[in-house]
Formats: C-alpha cells, sequence, structure tokens
C-alpha cells in the first residue's frame, strides 16, 4: 500500500470532517464528508448531497472526486471517508467503481470517525478485478 505522511492524512482528514459539516441529508440523516489528495499535493473535498427523489442522491465519494475533475485534477493518493458513526463507513458500490476509475490500486481508501478511528483498505481490496478504462483500450 502507499504511504502518507501523518501530516498530510491530518490535512486530508479535516477536510473530510469540513465537507461532513455541509452535508445534505435531510431524508437520511446520515452525514458523510469524504475528501481527497492528488498526486499533485492538492485536497479536494464532497460531502453527501440527498433528494426528495431519493435515487439521485450523491454519495460524499463520487462528489469529492466529480470536484476535483473540475479543479483539472484526475490522479489522486488517497481518499478519506469521514462521519460520526461508532461503525467506520466503507465506501457503496458506485463509489467503489468511480474509485477505481481515478486511483492506483494500492491506493489506500481510509474511513475516520469523529473518534479518530480508522479502517484502511486498498483500492484492490474494496474492488478486485475491477472494470476500468483499460479494458477498453482493445475498443
Ligand atoms: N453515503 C455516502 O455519501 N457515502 C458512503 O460511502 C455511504 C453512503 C450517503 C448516501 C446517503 O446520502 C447516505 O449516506 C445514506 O445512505
Amino acid at each position: 500500500m502507499n504511504e502518507i505522511k501523518k501530516e498530510l492524512l491530518d490535512e486530508v482528514i479535516a477536510a473530510a470532517n469540513a465537507a461532513y459539516q455541509l452535508a445534505y441529508a435531510p431524508y437520511s440523516k446520515f452525514h458523510v464528508g469524504a475528501a481527497a489528495l492528488t498526486t499533485n499535493g492538492n485536497v479536494v473535498n464532497g460531502c453527501n448531497v440527498e433528494n426528495a427523489s431519493y435515487g439521485l442522491t450523491i454519495c460524499a465519494e463520487r462528489n469529492c472526486i466529480s470536484h476535483a475533475v473540475v479543479n483539472g485534477e484526475q490522479q489522486f493518493e488517497v481518499i478519506v471517508i469521514y462521519t460520526e458513526q461508532d461503525k467506520l463507513t466503507p465506501p457503496c458500490g458506485a463509489c467503489r467503481q468511480v474509485i477505481a476509475e481515478f486511483f492506483e490500486q494500492s491506493a489506500p481508501v481510509i474511513a475516520v470517525n469523529h473518534k479518530n478511528e480508522q479502517q484502511v483498505w486498498t483500492v484492490q481490496e474494496l474492488l478486485p478485478d475491477a472494470f476500468t478504462p483499460k479494458d477498453l483500450l482493445d475498443l
């Protein structure tokens, strides 16, 4: 797994926490913040944004990655998912697919909570044999 310096990781966690504070989750009340460190050394974040038409909800991780892309960032070192749950929050299946599009297989995905408990997975562990841009090369 790729190593991230502690000070940098703390910065990413703080950005995920800041996004968490802005989550729009009036239906589930389940607030999520995410933040990613780009290979250019920038930190981008996103929160979940729900909708009265529930299925249109966007998760914090996908919002974070989309926010990065619109800022010209497409390569990432790590993503943090912040919640205030005792049980740490893993990314949903849709977010795993979007993470696999932009992160190396060895990149860490880190769930963090308000007690600063942490659980780390690699992208590979979360979505083995992912369908990625490499699978489209023969087109
Ligand atoms: N959610 C996320 O934002 N990220 C996850 O990894 C899990 C789920 C959101 C979607 C929805 O707004 C709420 O959490 C409950 O599912």
